[in-house]
């Protein structure tokens, strides 16, 4: 089963958009492996921005990142890295298509609501990062064989 490390940042619970935000995801049909609601502190922050540890924007999106409560979320379904980071849209919002989550709510470089993982090995080191083997639920939705046909590769 894909699995994927989604982060909503601090500007999506400041601006009342975790539903709206969640919602694409949840609509895409992809499912819930574990949710939680904390603030991210530094030094977690730093373990996982490292790949970007020494880039000019580094000291600004470690500040945001942990400047007030996240969402943090593992989300399961074959392609869900593929899928959730076009739902996410390009980094900036300014330049996001619309229909994507940034593109319709972000206009900045940094203040782009949500994270997702990049790639297999990406979300298998973030996911542990946040999260425990034992929280992470492997369950079937009900709507799953309407979502993915069986024959789908
Ligand atoms: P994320 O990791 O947050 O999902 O975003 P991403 O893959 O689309 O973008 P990435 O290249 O990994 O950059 C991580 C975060 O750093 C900020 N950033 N600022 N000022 C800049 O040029 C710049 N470039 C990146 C963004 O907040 C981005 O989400
Ligand atoms: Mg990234």
């Amino acid at each position: 089963m894909d699995r994927t490390l989604i982060i909503l940042k601090p500007d999506t619970i400041q601006r009342g958009l975790i539903g709206q935000v969640l919602q694409r995801f949840e609509q895409k049909g992809l499912s819930l492996g574990a949710m939680k609601f904390m603030k991210i502190s530094r030094d977690l922050a730093e373990r996982h921005y490292a790949p970007h540890k020494g880039k000019p924007f580094y000291p600004g999106l470690i500040d945001y990142i942990t400047s007030g409560p996240v969402v943090v979320l593992v989300l399961q379904g074959n392609r869900c890295i593929e899928i959730s980071r076009t739902l996410m849209g390009k980094t900036f919002g300014f330049e996001a298509a619309p229909g994507t989550i940034r593109g319709d709510f972000g206009a900045s470089r940094s203040y782009n609501l949500v994270h997702g993982s990049d790639s297999p090995e990406s979300a298998s080191t973030e996911i542990a990062l946040y999260f425990k083997d034992d929280e992470l639920l492997e369950y079937s939705l009900a709507s799953s064989g309407w979502v993915y046909p069986k024959d789908d590769s």
